[in-house]
This record gives C-alpha cells, sequence and structure tokens, in this order.
C-alpha cells in the first residue's frame, strides 16, 4: 500500500491567521511529504471569505501547494499563481458548471504544470466525475459541507471513499483520493481504511500542539 500522506490544511480569514497557521506548520519540522493546503474561499461558492493569493505568495516557504479553490471563478484565482511554482496543486469544485471547469483546464495546462482535482461536496454523486475521470489526479472527497473548519465528519463520507478508490482502481485511474474536512485521530484510521490515500487535516492538527496532534493521528494509523 502505498504510503499515506497527511497534509495540513489552512483556512484562515485574515493574513495575521494565515500567518499564524504557516508558521506553526514550518515550525514543526515533521510534515516530510511537504504539502499543505491552502483554503481559498469568495464568498460565493461557500459562504466565507478567506485570505487572497498576494497573502499566500507573500508568505511563500518550501512546501508544496495544493489550492483548494472554493470559487466560482476558479480560472481567475488560479491565474494569480502563474508565477508561484509552489502552487502544485488545484483542486475545483466538480459542482461547477462544465463550462467554467473546462476553461480552467484548458487554462491551468497552460499556465502552469500543476496538478488538476475535483472536489466533492457531502451531497454530490460521485457520477459527477464521469467527464473528467481521465483528467483528475486528485479527487478530495469532502467529509464536511465546505467553508468553515473545526465541523464533525459526516459518517456517510465511508461509503463515498469506498465507491471513489473502487472507481479509481476499476477504472486504472492515476488519481490520487483525498479526504478533506473533520479528520482527527478517531476516524483516520477508518478513512484510510475506506481508500483515502491523502487526509486533510485544519483543526485537529493545528488546535493545540501540532506535533502531539501529529503523534496521536501516525499512532491510530499505525496502531
Ligand atoms: C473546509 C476546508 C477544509 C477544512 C479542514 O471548507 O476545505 O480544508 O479547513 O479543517 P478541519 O480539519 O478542521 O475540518
Amino acid at each position: 500500500m502505498s504510503k499515506v500522506q497527511i497534509i495540513p490544511a489552512i483556512l484562515a480569514t485574515t493574513e495575521e491567521e494565515y500567518q499564524q497557521k504557516i508558521q506553526q506548520i514550518e515550525s514543526s519540522g515533521l510534515f516530510t511529504d511537504g504539502w499543505v493546503q491552502i483554503d481559498l474561499m469568495d464568498g460565493k461558492f461557500v459562504q466565507n471569505v478567506s485570505i487572497s493569493p498576494e497573502v499566500v505568495k507573500k508568505h511563500s516557504t518550501s512546501f508544496k501547494y495544493e489550492i483548494h479553490l472554493m470559487v466560482e471563478d476558479p480560472l481567475f484565482w488560479a491565474s494569480q499563481f502563474r508565477e508561484f511554482p509552489r502552487a502544485q496543486r488545484f483542486i475545483v469544485p466538480i459542482e461547477l458548471p462544465n463550462k467554467e471547469i473546462d476553461e480552467f483546464i484548458g487554462q491551468v495546462r497552460v499556465l502552469t504544470d500543476a496538478e488538476i482535482g475535483f472536489s466533492f461536496e457531502p451531497a454530490t454523486p460521485l457520477s459527477k466525475l464521469k467527464k473528467y475521470q481521465n483528467v483528475a489526479e486528485s479527487i478530495l472527497i469532502m467529509g464536511v459541507h465546505s467553508g468553515f473548519s473545526g465541523q464533525d465528519f459526516i459518517p456517510g463520507t465511508l461509503k463515498k471513499i469506498q465507491e471513489t478508490a473502487k472507481l479509481v482502481k476499476e477504472n486504472e485511474l492515476d488519481c490520487l483520493v483525498g479526504v478533506d474536512g473533520g479528520v482527527n485521530h478517531e476516524n483516520a484510521r477508518m478513512v484510510i481504511d475506506a481508500g483515502a490515500d491523502y487526509l486533510v487535516i485544519g483543526s485537529h492538527l493545528l488546535e493545540g500542539d501540532i506535533d502531539e496532534n501529529l503523534g496521536k493521528i501516525w499512532e491510530a494509523l499505525n496502531g
């Protein structure tokens, strides 16, 4: 089984909060996989507004960035990372109109060499991926309704993860399965056993001592 990745999620609504969270992750030194997920929100696709791409670029680090675009115009937001090679994966909501998604794929492939992934809200069926299943380099299954950190994991998500892992395997897709939202040391093992390749974790890593929190999650996964 390929190695499980734990990717810290930064959901920040102010530059100060963003700085504090990125410094917390850097201070850990334990995220050897080198990825962080940055949540960007436009207040339209989700009822929350995040820091801007400018703030992300201003406080650059040595991490690889998975940019989670919870926005109605993903191309506008992604194009602001054109000169920022650390943005190595963009996640767009599969719920967006095909026109927006097609335009995004076409342009991102020209502007960057970043991977493209699709996020699925809890209510969105996996069948929505059909048109893009050979484009997807990551499928991010949301364990919560996007927009806010600290929510409880929706139990029905486990079945969707199993379904996604089965689809990837049966179609021999070169695609990672990620799970994002409500993941903690109590459910992490179930999420991985359901077929996830990587876990995106916010509050249960960043609230309190990050190394202690990470240790609890690895203990749950390896126990
Ligand atoms: C939710 C975000 C998630 C969230 C994860 O809209 O996409 O990345 O920040 O935070 P927790 O792990 O606290 O649910």
